[in-house]
C-alpha cells in the first residue's frame, strides 16, 4: 500500500531546505553554488552554473540586456538532492546592480547563507541583504571563504559581524593556519581535525579527536600551528558565545564556517551541518492567520515576475513560492486578488538556466508559472480558502532619475508602460509638486537600464533618464506639510497614492529635516 497522504506530506516538507546565498560580488557565490550542486549531483559540469561567461548566453533567449552585460538580471532557482534532503537554492544576482527583485527573493527563503571573503570582511551588498533577512528573523549561516589567501584575523572577522551587522556568532570550526599556510580546520562540534592533503589540496583527511587537548591534534596540526590554535580555541571557549540552537533559529546567532570554496575545502561539512540546522519550510503569515505547510490545501505567493524570457512571445514567468499543500500540474486554484479560479497548466521548474515542466511540488519549492499578464508581485494562489499572504515588503528607493519621453507624441504609450512597470514592482514613481515632473526611484542602477530597455522593446518608447542627487526617500505622515521646509538638499514630491514623500540628498539633510519637524513621522516606505 502506498503511504497515506499526511505522512507523505510530512516527509516531503521535512526534507526540504530552501535558502538564498547573500554576498557581495566576487566573494565566491558562483563557486560555492557550483560545489554545492556538485555534491548533490545536480549538474555534471560545475562550469555550467556560470552562465554569465558568455557561451551559455548565446543559446539562451534571455533578455538582450543580460547578454550585453553578461549578468543574470533576475534570479533563478536551483534544486538538488543530498542525503535525503531536497535543497532549493534561490539565486540572487551577485552583480552590484541588484534590484528589488533580489530583496524580494529573500522573502521566499527559509534561511540564508552569508558568504564573506576572508580578506574583505563584511561588504556593502552583504550588509544590505543581511538587513532584509534580519527583519524577517530567519536563520543566517556564515561561510568565510578564501581561507587559502591571506585574509583578516578570524577574531577580527567575528568582531566585524558583531560591529557591522549586529549579529553574534558561533564558529563551528576554526582555521589551522591561513593563506599559503592554511592547513585545515578544527571542527568544534564534531571534535575532529580536517586537513588539506596533497599539492592541490583536493584530498581531505579527517581525524576524530577527544578534544583540542588531544595529543593527536598537536601531531596532525603540527608544532608550528598548535600553540596558536590552542590559544584561539581556549579564548573562544572562555569569551565566545555558547552554541544556542534557539538563537540560531531566530537569527540572533550565526554559525560560522571557515573554508575555501574553490578548493572545495570545508564545503561538504558546511553543507551537512547546514542541512542539520537549517529550518524546514515554516508557516507563513496570511490575512487569516498562519498557514501550516502541512495543510493539505495548496497555497503559495508570487514573489517575482520575470518578463521577456522569450522576447518573441513577450511571455512572462511568475515565480511562486509554495507555502502549503501539494502542487499538481493542471490543478485549479483560486487567484485571490481578482477572485478568479485558474488552472495551473504549464508549471516550470528551474535547474540553473534550463527549464523543465514540473508535475508536482511541495512547500518550500519554487515553481515558475506562465503568465499572460494576470499576476502581480505578492499575489496569493490557494485552494479552498480566501486569504492572502502578507504583502511583500517594498524597499525604500536609493537611486532617483527624472524621466521624460523623447517623442512627445508617444506620451500615451509612455504612460501605459510606466503604469505597467510600476504595477509589476519594477520601479516606484513620484511626481513633483507644481511642475508635475516624473521621478523614478529604484534600489539598483540595473532597474533603470531594464526600464529603458523594456520601454523601448515593449512599448516602442524611448525615454530619457536624468540622474538626480537624492539618496533617500521618506514618506511623511503630517497633516500640513509645508513644501517650503524641504528645499535645501531635499525635495517634496508625491507618490502614486498622493502620499507626501521627501527626497534627500544626504543622510545629514535627512537628519536635520527630522530635527526641524519633530512632530512629523518619516517612514522608509509608504504607510
Ligand atoms: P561571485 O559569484 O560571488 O561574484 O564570485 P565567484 O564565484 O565568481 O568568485 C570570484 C573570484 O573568486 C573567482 O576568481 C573565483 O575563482 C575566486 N574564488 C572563489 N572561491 C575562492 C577561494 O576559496 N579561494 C580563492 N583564492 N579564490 C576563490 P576570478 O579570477 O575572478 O574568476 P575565475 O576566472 O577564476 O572564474
Amino acid at each position: 500500500m502506498s503511504m497515506n497522504m499526511p505522512q507523505k506530506m510530512q516527509e516531503e516538507v521535512e526534507k526540504r531546505r530552501t535558502f538564498a546565498i547573500i554576498s557581495h560580488p566576487d566573494a565566491g557565490k558562483t563557486t560555492l553554488t557550483e560545489k554545492l550542486l556538485l555534491f548533490g549531483g545536480a549538474i555534471r559540469l560545475a562550469g555550467t552554473v556560470k552562465g554569465r561567461k558568455a557561451s551559455k548566453h548565446a543559446t539562451s533567449d534571455w533578455m538582450e540586456i543580460e547578454k550585453q552585460r553578461g549578468i543574470s538580471v533576475t534570479s533563478s532557482v536551483m534544486q538538488f538532492d543530498y542525503d535525503g534532503h531536497r535543497v532549493n537554492i534561490l539565486d540572487t544576482p551577485g552583480h552590484q546592480d541588484f534590484s528589488e527583485d533580489t530583496y524580494r527573493t529573500l522573502t521566499a527563503a527559509d534561511s540564508a547563507v552569508m558568504l564573506i571573503d576572508s580578506a574583505k570582511g563584511v561588504e556593502l551588498q552583504t550588509k544590505k541583504l543581511f538587513q532584509v533577512c534580519r527583519k524577517r528573523g530567519i536563520p543566517i549561516f556564515t561561510f568565510i571563504n578564501k581561507m587559502d589567501r591571506e585574509g583578516q584575523n578570524p577574531f577580527e572577522l567575528l568582531e566585524e559581524l558583531e560591529q557591522v551587522l549586529g549579529i553574534r556568532s558561533y564558529p563551528m570550526n576554526w582555521p589551522i593556519g591561513s593563506g599559503k599556510q592554511f592547513r585545515g580546520v578544527y571542527d568544534r562540534q564534531q571534535t575532529q581535525v580536517e586537513l588539506f592533503q596533497g599539492d592541490d589540496h583536493k584530498m581531505i583527511e579527517v581525524r576524530k579527536v577527544s578534544g583540542y587537548e588531544d595529543p593527536l591534534v598537536k601531531e596532525i596540526a603540527g608544532e608550528f600551528f598548535y600553540d596558536q590554535l590552542i590559544q584561539d580555541l581556549e579564548l573562544l571557549d572562555v569569551a565566545g558565545d555558547p552554541f544556542d540552537y534557539e538563537k540560531v533559529q531566530s537569527g540572533e546567532l550565526t554559525p560560522v564556517f571557515f573554508g575555501s570554496a574553490i578548493n572545495n575545502f570545508g564545503v561538504q561539512t558546511f553543507l551537512e551541518n547546514f542541512l542539520e540546522l537549517a529550518p524546514i519550510p515554516t508557516p507563513r503569515r496570511s490575512t487569516q492567520g498562519d498557514i501550516d505547510p502541512l495543510s493539505e490545501q495548496f497555497s503559495g505567493y508570487v514573489f517575482k515576475i520575470q518578463a521577456n524570457m522569450n522576447p518573441a512571445h513577450r511571455d512572462r514567468i511568475a515565480f511562486l513560492r509554495i507555502c502549503s499543500g501539494k502542487f499538481e500540474r493542471g490543478m485549479s486554484v483560486k487567484h485571490v486578488r481578482p477572485g478568479k479560479d485558474i488552472k495551473l497548466a504549464q508549471p516550470q521548474q528551474f535547474l540553473a538556466q534550463d527549464r523543465d515542466i514540473v508535475e508536482e511540488a511541495y512547500p518550500g519549492d519554487i515553481i515558475g508559472l506562465f503568465d499572460p499578464g494576470i499576476f502581480r508581485i505578492g499575489d496569493t494562489l490557494c485552494q479552498g480558502g480566501n486569504y492572502e499572504f502578507d504583502e511583500l515588503p517594498t524597499f525604500s528607493p536609493e537611486l532617483f532619475s527624472k524621466v521624460t519621453v523623447k517623442n512627445a507624441l508617444k506620451h500615451k504609450q509612455f504612460q501605459k508602460g510606466i503604469d505597467q512597470l510600476t504595477e509589476e514592482g519594477t520601479i516606484q514613481v513620484f511626481r513633483t509638486i507644481g511642475f508635475d515632473d516624473m521621478i523614478l526611484g529604484v534600489v539598483g542602477q540595473l532597474q533603470f537600464e531594464v526600464l529603458e530597455y523594456r520601454m523601448k522593446a515593449e512599448y516602442g518608447v524611448e525615454v530619457q533618464l536624468q540622474r538626480m542627487n537624492f539618496q533617500f526617500a521618506r514618506w511623511i505622515v503630517d497633516k500640513d506639510v509645508d513644501p517650503a521646509k524641504f528645499r535645501i538638499n531635499s525635495q517634496l514630491v508625491k507618490d502614486k497614492k498622493n502620499n507626501f514623500v521627501v527626497l534627500f540628498e544626504s543622510e545629514y539633510a535627512m537628519r536635520s529635516a527630522m530635527d526641524k519637524n519633530p512632530t512629523a513621522q518619516f517612514l522608509e516606505n509608504a504607510p
